[in-house]
């Protein structure tokens, strides 16, 4: 891995003059980033995994940051100096669905991001931060947390969140930060919540967090028959599909009558297996009457709902291992590799100034 990163971009540490915020910006000391998969795919594999995407040089990247504002610009009345704000993954992003030209503004994909020490921000690109999250647990909520926030309420409006969820069961794939959120804000909603991984340390604790059943994926390759003997035949009410090409037709098998899948990620790979001989998924949806819904993270109103909900619940994410900003590349390397994680990796690169 170590090997496969040099051979690709290597991260650097830069120096930048800190620069002045124009009226609508604020200026913001960066105090905790959460990384995440995408963070490592762009400095492994950016040509692999993003054959569309170009990426500005000397690309910093990292999407979810939560800073101090340090000053703001003239015509900045939402924050003022020394409040917590979190970034947005997609800014344009401010409501309703997401469309295509949202994807063209994408701090640490599309522009520079946010591993660093300060960034100017427009006041319309960040969001407030409850005060009982830490900085390292609110970091995780701008891709993590609002993907599996939309995942769980793709079909209910804002401002009403999970109608319809109490007592169904979701199923989340693997012990990522997708998935922990997943499970945290599932149980929080009143949902049966399945967790699978490769590991039964990491089981035990997703049960401690409070799933209900678990499954080692490596141990029962048929997981999908396991979802459906655990729910009396009748299988997942929602599926977090994280794994793409070789989850996505288990998925299809256990997932319950109605029932939805989010398409969420890619983590065994983006091409079917080749000797895939499987019935045609227009079949497939017909017979169990199923949505397959594809989840682009969510837009502003919905991560600020999700705040909402999470300081009335009081949820704490999972921070599996906080980095200080030296030890970065470490950083990316340890979520890259996989296997280690569960829940969130963070960088913590400043304290707040006094
Ligand atoms: N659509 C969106 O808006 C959006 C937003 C965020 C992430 N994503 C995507 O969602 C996926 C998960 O992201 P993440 O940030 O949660 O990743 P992550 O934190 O890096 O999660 C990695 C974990 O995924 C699990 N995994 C790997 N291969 C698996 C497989 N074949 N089946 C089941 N689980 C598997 C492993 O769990 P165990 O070690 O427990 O086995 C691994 O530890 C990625 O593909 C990412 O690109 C999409």
């Amino acid at each position: 891995m170590a090997d496969q990163l040099r051979r690709h971009r290597q991260p650097q540490v830069t120096t930048f003059t800190v620069a002045t915020p124009s009226p609508t910006q604020i200026l913001v000391k960066i105090l905790a980033v959460a990384l995440n998969y995408k963070d490592g795919e762009i400095i492994q594999a950016p040509m692999k995994h993003h054959k569309t995407a170009t990426f500005p040089s000397n690309l910093v990247i990292g999407s979810d940051a939560v800073g101090q504002v340090i000053s703001v610009g003239s015509s900045v009345t939402q924050f003022k100096p020394n409040d917590r704000v979190l970034s947005l993954c997609f800014p344009l992003h401010q409501t309703g669905p997401a469309k295509a030209a949202y994807l063209a503004d994408s701090p640490g994909m599309t522009d520079q991001g946010v591993l660093t020490e300060y960034k100017l921000f427009e006041d319309w690109a960040v969001v407030g931060v409850p005060d009982y999250l830490t900085d390292e647990e609110a970091a995780t909520f701008p891709i993590a947390g609002t993907t599996a926030w939309m995942s769980l309420n793709y079909f209910n409006p804002i401002g009403v969140p999970n109608i319809g969820l109490q007592g169904k069961t979701l199923l989340v794939q693997g012990t990522g930060g997708v998935s922990i959120m997943g499970l945290q804000l599932g149980k929080a909603s009143g949902m049966k919540v399945i967790v699978t991984s490769s590991s039964d340390s990491k089981l035990e604790r997703a049960t401690a967090l409070g799933a209900d059943y678990t499954i080692n994926y490596r141990t029962h390759p048929d997981w999908d028959q396991k979802v459906l003997e655990l729910t009396d035949g009748k299988g997942a009410d929602l599926i977090f599909e994280n794994g793409g090409a070789y989850t996505t037709s288990q998925s299809m098998d256990c997932i319950a009558f109605g029932g939805t899948i989010a398409s969420i990620g890619y983590l065994s790979g983006k091409t079917d297996p080749p000797d895939a001989n499987r019935t045609n998924i227009n079949v497939r949806a017909l017979a169990r009457n199923f949505v397959l819904v594809g989840i682009l993270n969510g837009p502003k109103d919905r991560l600020q709902e999700l705040l909402r909900f999470v300081e009335q619940h009081q949820v704490r994410p999972v921070v599996d291992k906080v980095f200080s900003f030296e030890e970065g590349q470490e950083a990316v390397r340890y979520l890259w590799e996989g296997g280690s994680s569960f829940g969130k990796v963070v960088v913590r690169v400043a304290s707040a100034s006094s």
